[in-house]
């Protein structure tokens, strides 16, 4: 079951809801804890981060709730509202495998977590929250990444933001196998409200940059998709990215990563690459230099710029990178014609999902009727879409 993105709710309610359920999943007892971690998008940097390249992702202000209560025993109880189906187990004997099912990614996390030494203390655990999932906002890293600093104050750790990173790449690599870059747990561990957050993936450098939001909104529409197919399809465009820099290395060329390969060198080694490497190694390069142009846009305060850029690498990811879809075009080419409107693109790893928008507040009607009705002349129905403020990293709810 998706929450529906246009009806939120506040997050008073939400929580409301779910101290209902757990009493409902869990039985009556000591009031949880409740923890708090985001969603994000990703303004510029796609798929740069697996090729060493910088990053410009977001907090939204929507995300995972994480219900916690301690136990007595050793045991684990995992259930959800977003998903059905939980997990009952000991601390002591965890799966040794993943199940293919939603509690792989918090599950993975603990494995992790106990493989580091920590606690015994079992918990009841449940999941809600607000962000739709599979839909390119993150919401794996939001689970992984809250489930780490949950656990932390469980187990009375500090918090570590960095270690919660770790636990949670941990998670979704080597246990979902899903071998994503470091961005989103980046992402959700390190943002800041009003910021974006610049990382440079290559030595996992970062800092905040201001984003001023007084004349301009951020929206999200959500085409529906869902694809399965996406780790798939993913891990495939990890794996192109690694064969193209091998092959240009054999070549002679030096650099360590993709990203940092100068475009003249992809150019002239199109022949060894064949036509689909030569197409990937092209939107990284590429991609690379936009990323570093919206950076001075956005510390100029050029917003006009920074839309341009933002939709150039849509334009990149439907062309070169071949990770876009219909529907997801679609939106884009709906909201980039609506006067007003800056830029748009398909955020998170493509394949389905929703586009982000970057638009001028004034445009706020005209957009949000224009990609609807255009999405619904094509596809037959209106698409859900929300307005977002950047927000922080997780936190727990006093
Ligand atoms: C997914 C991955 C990220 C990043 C983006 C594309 O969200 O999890 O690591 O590669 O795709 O930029």
């Amino acid at each position: 079951m998706q929450p529906p993105l246009e009806a939120p709710g506040s997050e008073l309610d939400e929580l409301e809801r779910l101290e209902r359920r757990f009493a409902e999943v869990h039985g009556p007892g000591a009031t949880p804890r409740r923890f708090f971690s985001p969603g994000r998008v990703n303004l510029m940097g796609a798929h740069l981060d697996y090729n060493g390249g910088p990053v410009m992702p977001v907090a939204l202000d929507r995300g995972t709730i994480i219900m916690l209560r301690p136990r007595s025993d050793d045991r684990l109880e995992l259930a959800s509202t977003l998903e059905p189906g939980g997990l009952s187990t000991c601390l002591s004997d965890l799966p040794r495998a993943p199940s293919g099912r939603w509690y792989d990614y918090p599950l993975g996390v603990i494995v992790r977590m106990l493989r580091d030494g920590d606690s015994h203390v079992g918990a009841d655990v449940l999941f809600g929250g607000n962000l739709p999932i599979g839909a390119g906002l993150s919401s794996s890293a939001s689970i992984c990444v809250g489930t780490a600093f949950a656990f932390r104050a469980l187990w009375g750790r500090p918090d570590d933001p960095l270690a919660c990173i770790e636990a949670a790449l941990w998670g979704e690599r080597e246990w979902v196998g899903v071998q994503c870059g470091i961005m989103d747990p980046y992402a959700v561990a390190l943002s800041r409200p009003g910021h974006v957050l610049w990382v440079e993936c290559r030595d996992r450098a970062y800092e905040h940059l201001p984003l001023d939001g007084t004349d301009l909104l951020v929206s999200i529409v959500d085409t529906g998709i869902r694809r399965e197919l996406a780790k798939g399809d993913f891990n495939l465009r990890v794996s192109e990215c690694g064969q193209a820099l091998e092959r240009l290395r054999a070549q002679g060329e030096r650099a360590a990563v993709l990203s940092e390969v100068p475009p003249e060198a992809v150019a002239s080694a199109a022949g060894d690459l064949g036509p689909v490497l030569t197409l990937r190694a092209r939107h990284v390069v590429e991609e690379m230099a936009r990323t570093r142009a919206a950076r001075m846009a956005l510390l100029d305060g050029d917003v006009e710029a920074l839309g341009r850029c933002i939709s150039a690498t849509h334009a990149s990811l439907r062309d070169l990178y071949e990770v876009s879809v219909p529907e997801l075009d679609c939106l884009v080419d709906a909201a980039i014609a609506v006067p007003g409107v800056l830029g748009s693109r398909l955020t998170g790893a493509g394949f389905g999902g929703c586009v982000l928008v970057l638009l001028r507040a004034e445009a706020r009607e005209a957009f949000s009727e224009g990609v609807r009705d255009a999405f619904e002349r094509r596809f037959g129905r209106r698409p859900p879409l929300f307005f977002f403020q950047s927000g922080g990293g997780p936190r727990e709810y006093v």
